[in-house]
């Protein structure tokens, strides 16, 4: 064949495909061959991180649309077809569609019996980055490497059989020897809505000032954060990573469900910012004209951004390694004041920044001194502190009163950054001139009683408060160790209904917190305060420190706790708030745990089975009212009596 007619040939090839490409709308992304990490909450609010199903065969995602048709044979299709649940691969839909929010995916997805988790993609970020295009495209992802072996429709043109590319991409993930990526055309060509890039958006006048608002506070010199945010550049240059970050929902560090409640402090990015950001981290994160806000990035914070304390705790020094994970720190200072006092607003200074991951100090007087314990952590509580939270105001007319004589306990959370260095935090307190009507309270919901099997991916325990007397909430703070994968806290009406008030489905125990409401939460007396945590006792959670036992409750960081702090006031002040009523603590404390199905009476099948029969007759005995269990009355007799509540 000569040049000549070669020539003609390509140029016919090459025109034929571009007529082909003009000829099918339906063409799939080619480029995106590898799946980015990203983290959505599902129709529940619960997290699908797709880097935690690592150890799955195969992952299967799916582009959804609520209104599309082909979108839902080809999932019947796939789960008739496949079974993915029987071979223990992963599937979920992702829905771009930005009318589609939770209470619409819930809605949808019970309408329409889908059981799997169907993630609110309502900035369209996550469909954009994996390429996907068209209502019911599939990919087949290798978690092995996280490359794409399939993207396609999941059915073939018959609508009856799974597509033969999807099956053979499969296959030979089962098999163990993973395909090269496979194109398959989509037979029908139903778009998914398309978030143009937001306009107007320069580094000046949108990206700088919300990276100053809600990054610079620890991505600063001598913050906590690894990097600082000082300038354009510093920030083009992590700007792969800040879009990961965000992805992931890493960054900021902000854990509640933004579609439940709203809180202070809130650091989390808003769906426009979120758009707004990495578009322009797409664009390739342009300096554009304008001047630098983040050169305003204050290095040096002022002690005391309240002004001079009246009292300062002054915390012993402590000396951090370069490297390594250390455990909670616990320190007690004698309270050197010889008044009693009502504390109205603290402030938590570290020493260094760098290393201080949270601090929760307290005060009282654990018995018998507390070494290494976090007993102080059941202590009336003056404040907690997380990066970028570092003063607390007390609510209007609320205080702390602290008596004379009593300690100062904190439980510190140091993390390494490479470098030795030295902490020495301090507390600064200030006190009010007159006694406030109402103490702030604080009360932790506990279960002693965990039994988390090994193995299990999602274990849920949980626990209660049932408050005594009108209340006024706070704040709430869940914690769990590192098995601990979401959390969350309900409250229960004297009239049965029931309210989700706070929840963290991607529970992180390096970012530890109160979550303070934007409208403190007023409560009847009778009404429960239901805290439920989820264990991940599995491989898959890579923080797990031993998959193979099964977790008690304890307080090493290898054990397990389900704590969930509450900040409150009761609605009607009396003489006596200040001090712990011990009998109320501990009956409230042992009903909330052994008070399984939360009926508000402890029956005898609901105490440990090992002490059931040595308890038959005293619960028999103690049941006045006969109603087959003990009320909070008659339980508090049983505590008292049998000397549960000096066993708590
Ligand atoms: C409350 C403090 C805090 C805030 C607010 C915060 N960061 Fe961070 N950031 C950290 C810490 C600490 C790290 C180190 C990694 C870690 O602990 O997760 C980090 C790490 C990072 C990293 C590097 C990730 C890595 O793998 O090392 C990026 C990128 C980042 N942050 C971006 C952001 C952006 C963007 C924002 C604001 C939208 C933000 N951060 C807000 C504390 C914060």
């Amino acid at each position: 064949m000569s040049r000549f007619h070669r020539t003609v040939l390509a140029s016919l090839i090459m025109g034929l495909s571009s007529f082909a490409s003009s000829l099918h709308a339906n063409e799939v992304n080619t480029e995106v061959t590898r799946a980015a990490d990203f983290t959505l909450l599902d129709q529940q609010g619960k997290a699908f991180n797709l880097h935690y199903h690592g150890q799955r065969p195969a992952v299967l995602l799916m582009a959804h649309m609520a209104g599309s048709d082909y979108a839902r044979d080809s999932l019947n299709t796939l789960l008739k077809e496949i079974a993915p649940q029987d071979k223990g691969i992963a599937l979920a839909l992702i829905n771009p569609e930005s009318g589609m929010d939770r209470q619409a995916l819930m809605e949808f997805a019970s309408a329409n019996a889908i059981e799997q988790s169907v993630l609110q993609d309502d900035a369209g970020m996550v469909s954009a980055t994996l390429g996907l295009r068209y209502a019911g495209e599939t990919l087949v992802i290798n978690p092995q490497r996280w490359d794409i072996v399939y993207r396609g429709p999941a059915m073939d043109e018959t609508g009856q059989r799974v597509h033969a590319g999807l099956a053979a991409a499969l296959q030979s993930l089962m098999d163990g020897n993973p395909a090269a990526l496979q194109l398959a055309q989509m037979t029908t060509a139903q778009t998914l809505p398309v978030h143009e890039a937001p306009v107007g958006v320069t580094y000046s006048n949108t990206v700088a000032p919300m990276l100053l608002e809600k990054c610079a506070g620890c991505h600063r010199p001598g913050g906590i954060a690894p990097w600082a945010m000082t300038n354009h550049a510093m920030v083009q240059g992590f700007s792969p990573m800040i879009r990961e970050t965000v992805l992931t929902r890493r960054m900021p560090p902000w854990h509640a469900d933004p579609a439940i409640g709203e809180f202070m402090h809130d650091m989390s990015l808003s769906v426009e910012q979120k758009q707004q950001l990495l578009s322009w981290i797409d664009a390739g994160a342009p300096r554009g004209a304008g001047d630098d806000p983040l050169i305003a990035v204050d290095a040096q914070l002022t002690e005391w951004s309240m002004g001079e304390p009246d009292y300062i705790v002054t915390l012993p020094e402590f000396d951090i390694p370069a490297t390594g994970s250390l455990d909670y720190q616990f320190f007690e200072v004698p309270n050197t004041l010889d008044r009693d006092v009502w504390v109205k607003a603290v402030q938590i200074a570290p020493g260094d920044r760098q290393v201080v991951h949270h601090a929760i100090a307290t005060f009282g007087s654990v018995p018998g001194g507390m070494g290494n314990s976090s007993a102080s952590l059941f202590q009336p509580q003056l404040m907690t502190f997380v990066p970028g939270n570092d003063t607390y105001v007390y609510p209007e007319d609320t205080g702390v009163f602290v008596p004379a004589g009593t300690s100062f306990y904190t439980q510190m959370h140091y993390t390494t950054y490479g470098r030795e260095t030295r902490d020495q935090t301090k507390i600064g307190l200030y006190f009010a001139d007159e006694a406030p009507h109402h103490v702030l309270q604080h009360y932790a919901i506990i279960n002693q009683d965990l039994n988390i099997p090994s193995g299990a991916a999602e274990h849920e325990e949980g626990a209660y408060f049932a408050f005594q007397r009108d209340a006024v909430i706070y704040s709430l703070f869940p914690h769990a160790h590192y098995r601990g994968r979401s959390s969350e806290f309900a409250l229960r009406y004297p009239d049965g209904r029931e309210e989700v008030v706070l929840s963290v489905p991607n529970y992180d125990f390096n970012w530890q917190r109160y979550f303070q409401f934007q409208q403190p939460i007023a409560v009847p007396a009778g009404t429960q305060v239901i805290h439920r945590t989820t264990y991940d006792n599995s491989t898959a959670n890579l923080s797990n420190p031993d998959p193979t036992v099964t977790v008690r409750f304890g307080e090493q960081t290898w054990e397990e706790m389900l704590y969930g702090g509450i900040s409150f006031r009761y609605a009607e002040a009396r003489e006596n708030d200040f001090e712990i009523n011990v009998p109320d603590y501990f009956t409230s404390l042992g009903m909330g745990m052994f008070d399984k199905n939360m009926d508000g009476r402890v029956s005898l099948d609901e105490m440990p089975e090992r002490a059931r029969q040595q308890l038959a007759l005293v619960f028999a005995m103690m049941d006045k009212d006969k109603t087959g269990g003990l009320e909070f009355a008659e339980f508090q007799q049983f505590m008292i009596q049998t000397n549960m509540v000096d066993q708590l």
